[in-house]
């Protein structure tokens, strides 16, 4: 498989990785190969790259963490949740949110995340404008349960209760008048202002109109706060964020900025994660970033990349061990021509090569 932009893609060329609409359902499957017109539907949905198979990289796999099955019964429970919720309407003093159907998404994402063991995420969620809403909901509850398991301390139980914050942290948005959560574009202040507001509203469809426990309620209401106060909605500091939601803090930013939006285009991961180190200790617990972006490959298995000798390669896969130095294939010489034979290199052994940066 290779990850190649939009506008490298060519009719004929089959997909990687299937494509899926806002409800989970599936669009385009694996190995479908594409036209013009899917090509322009893609292109409108907002994708700006995808997984191609292609020959010379059939031996490269892209491996999500969950099951394909588990992240898109995911999305469509998610998807039916804010509907319900949305129908309930903002003045009723209960919702009809479905504890149970989301509790039971949350128990397989669980599942398949302690049956797998030790992971990383060497697989970029591509996602677009038009279904990112509930695909990124789901990706931040794998990526937070996903660290949570790493890190060791938290019980079963929390776990799950941990998949279902993540799953729910934007519930709110339900609530706010829909042209301000589906704008195209970046919100006028006034608009900011009301959506901030997601936070509160959530917390009170979680735990006063649907019987949630108060901890997952109040990762509605505290997941955009930020580590030295500077976030909303109540400016809390340090240990005041309860630890799920510093950590749910950095699976929401990191998600989006490595997603594409309707007013930017995604980020590499290696970009996304230098953002959030950036942010260490003041956006965000250092504690919690440390184990966080020990997660993440930075060069994701099917990425291109140019060395520092100027050969481009493409990463052929990631160790756990050391996530940032891949065992990546030569595609081309210093100046640019193409190799008959690519041959491999691994970096954990090769320190002297570096990656510059990030192609694709
Ligand atoms: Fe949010």
């Amino acid at each position: 498989m290779k990850l190649i932009t939009l506008n490298a893609l060519e009719p004929g060329k089959k997909l990687g990785r299937p494509i899926y609409n806002e409800k989970g359902t599936l669009l385009l499957g694996a190995g479908v190969a594409v036209s013009a017109r899917y090509i322009r539907r893609l292109k409108e949905m907002g994708y700006s790259s995808v997984y191609v198979h292609e020959k010379g990289y059939e031996d490269i796999e892209v491996n999500d963490v969950i099951s394909d099955k588990t992240r898109m019964e995911a999305v469509l429970t998610i998807s039916e949740t804010f509907d319900s919720v949305r129908e309930s309407g903002t003045k009723s003093e209960k919702v009809a949110l479905d504890r149970k159907m989301v509790s039971s998404v949350a128990d397989k994402i669980v599942d398949d995340l302690i049956s797998a063991g030790d992971q990383i995420m060497d697989l970029i969620d591509l996602k677009s404008f038009d279904n990112y809403t509930f695909m990124h909901c789901v990706n931040v509850s794998v990526l937070t349960v996903m660290t949570a398991v790493n890190v060791g301390k938290f019980t079963t139980l929390e776990l799950r209760d941990i998949a279902i914050a993540a799953l729910l942290l934007d519930i709110g948005k339900a609530h706010i008048p829909i042209e301000i959560v589906q704008k195209k574009g970046r919100l006028s202040p006034d608009e900011f202002a009301r959506m901030k507001k997601h936070t509160s509203i959530g917390y009170e469809i979680l735990l006063h109109k649907s019987g949630m426990k108060p901890l997952i309620a109040s990762v509605a209401l505290q997941h955009h706060e930020y580590y030295d106060g500077s976030g909303y909605l109540n400016a809390l500091a340090g240990e005041k964020i309860h630890i799920w939601s510093r950590y749910i803090a950095l699976a929401d930013v990191y998600d989006s900025l490595t997603s594409d939006r309707s007013y930017k285009r995604r980020l590499p991961p290696l970009v996304g994660l230098e953002y959030l180190k950036l942010g260490r200790g003041t956006h965000f617990d250092p504690k919690c970033l440390d184990y966080f972006i020990n997660n993440i490959a930075p060069y994701p298995a099917a990425s291109t990349v140019l060395l520092n000798t100027g050969e481009t390669a493409v990463v052929v896969a990631n160790d756990t061990q050391k996530i940032d130095r891949p065992l990546v294939r030569i595609l081309t010489t210093p100046d640019g021509k193409e190799i008959k034979k690519p041959y491999e290199i691994d970096l954990a052994k090769e320190t002297e090569i570096t990656i510059q940066s990030v192609q694709v």
